[in-house]
C-alpha cells in the first residue's frame, strides 16, 4: 500500500465559531475582499452580520457579490479587478461552492494576472496567492477543504476543474447557524453532492486507506442528517453533521477523486447549465447500480453504514436502491428529462463526458456504450 495525505486547512467546527471570523481575518491581512453569494447575504442574518463585522472591526473590507450558480471567466475577471483596486491582502469567501471557488480563482488572477482559463488544469497557478478564509453556507462541494475550483467557459460550454496547491483555504469555519436559511431544495441537492463525493471517492480506482474512514464517516453523517436538514432547516445538530460531512468528503475527493456521476454531471453543468448538486444527485443512484459488482467489499461496507444510521431501513434494498430512495424522499429529480435534457442531446453529452478523467477513475470500467445505456434509462 502506498499513498500520500495532506490537508493544511484549519477547521473550526461548531455553533458560535463564526464569532471568531474578524479576529481570524485580522491575523492574515488588513484589507479583506469578501466574496459573498448575494442570495446568502440577503437571507442569512449570520452572513450579513459577518460582512458588517468585517467592515467595522478596524479592517477595511470590500464586498464582491457577482456570483452566478456556475461561475465563469467574467466572474473571476471582475472579482480580480475589485481585488486589485482595493489592494486586498486576504479573501473571505461566504457562500456555496460557487463563492468559494470564485474566491480562490479571484485571488489567483489578481496575484498572477491572465485569465482563469490560463490556470485550468493541474497545478498551473505559478505561486502563492492571498490567504483564503472560507465560510461555507452549503454542505456539498467540499471546497472548504479542497485545492479545487470549477469554472464554466460560456463560449465553449465547457465546465472544467482546476487544482492548485495554493487553493487550500487557510481556515474554514463550519458554524451550523449560517446553514439554517438554506432552502430545502438546495440543501437536498448539495447534500447529495457531498454523499456522491464520499461514495465515489471511497469506491474510486485511486485508493487511499486513510481516507476510507473519512468517507464512511461522511456517509454515516449524511445518512443520519440529510433528510432532517431538508425537512427542518433550523435543526442545528443536523446542519452541523452535514457541514462536517461535506468537509470530510472534500478531503476524500482531494486524495481519491470522483467517478462517472461527476464525469457526466460536469458535462450537464457546462452544456446545459444544470446546477452541480442537482446533476450529481440525479445521476448517483444509477452510477452506483452500474458500479456495484466492481467493488463488492466497498459496497458491503457502505451498506453496513446505512443500516447503522437507520435501523428501520428496508434490509432487502441494496445500497444503490437505498440512495435512490433517499433521493426520492428529499425531492431530487429522477430523470434527465426533469433537467431539460432530451434524447437527441445524449450524443453531445457523451462527447463531452467521455473525455473526462473522472470516467477513468470510476469504480467500474465504463465505455461510451455503457454510459449511453445508463443515460438512456434516465430519459
Ligand atoms: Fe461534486
Amino acid at each position: 500500500m502506498q499513498f500520500n495525505y495532506y490537508c493544511p486547512t484549519e477547521l473550526r467546527v461548531g455553533r458560535g465559531q463564526l464569532a471568531s471570523l474578524a479576529e481570524s481575518v485580522d491575523e492574515l491581512g488588513k484589507r479583506p475582499l469578501v466574496v459573498i453569494d448575494p442570495d446568502v447575504r440577503k437571507v442569512s442574518a449570520s452572513a450579513q452580520q459577518s460582512c458588517t463585522v468585517l467592515s467595522r472591526s478596524g479592517l477595511s473590507a470590500e464586498i464582491f457579490e457577482e456570483i452566478p450558480s456556475n461561475p465563469n471567466i467574467e466572474t473571476v475577471t471582475a472579482g480580480a479587478e475589485v481585488f486589485r483596486k482595493h489592494q486586498a491582502d486576504v479573501v473571505v469567501a461566504i457562500g456555496g461552492g460557487s463563492a468559494l471557488d470564485s474566491a480562490k480563482a479571484i485571488a489567483a488572477v489578481a496575484e498572477h494576472g491572465g485569465s482563469i482559463w490560463d490556470y485550468i488544469g493541474d497545478d498551473l497557478v505559478p505561486g502563492p496567492i492571498a490567504p483564503i478564509v472560507a465560510v461555507p453556507t452549503t454542505a456539498g462541494t467540499g471546497s472548504e477543504t479542497t485545492p479545487f475550483a470549477v469554472f464554466t467557459d460560456k463560449g465553449s460550454r465547457r465546465k472544467d476543474g482546476m487544482y492548485s496547491r495554493y487553493f487550500y483555504p487557510r481556515l474554514s469555519i463550519l458554524d451550523p447557524e449560517i446553514y439554517c436559511t438554506l432552502p430545502p431544495q438546495i440543501t437536498a441537492e448539495t447534500g447529495m453532492d457531498a454523499l456522491a463525493h464520499a461514495i465515489e471517492g471511497f469506491t474510486a480506482r485511486t485508493k487511499n486507506s486513510l481516507c476510507n474512514s473519512l468517507a464512511l464517516e461522511a456517509v454515516r453523517l449524511i445518512a443520519r442528517s440529510l433528510t432532517i436538514s431538508v425537512q427542518d432547516g433550523s435543526n442545528l445538530e443536523a446542519r452541523q453533521e452535514m457541514a462536517l460531512a461535506s468537509a470530510l468528503a472534500g478531503i476524500v475527493i482531494t486524495h481519491c477523486g470522483v467517478g462517472a456521476a461527476h464525469g457526466v454531471g460536469m458535462s450537464l453543468g457546462g452544456l446545459y447549465d444544470v446546477p452541480h448538486g442537482r446533476a450529481i444527485a440525479m445521476l448517483l443512484p444509477s452510477v452506483m447500480e452500474f458500479n456495484r459488482q466492481a467493488a463488492p467489499d466497498q459496497f458491503a461496507a457502505l451498506h453496513r453504514v446505512f443500516q447503522g444510521a437507520d435501523p428501520d431501513m428496508d434490509q432487502q434494498q441494496n445500497v444503490a436502491e437505498i440512495v435512490s430512495a433517499l433521493a426520492r424522499k428529499i425531492g431530487i429529480p429522477v430523470k434527465l428529462s426533469d433537467l431539460g435534457v432530451r434524447s437527441e442531446q445524449i450524443d453531445e453529452l457523451l462527447n463531452d463526458a467521455m473525455s473526462r478523467q473522472d470516467m477513468q477513475n470510476n469504480a467500474r470500467t465504463i465505455d461510451r456504450a455503457d454510459a449511453e445505456q445508463l443515460l438512456r434509462t434516465l430519459l
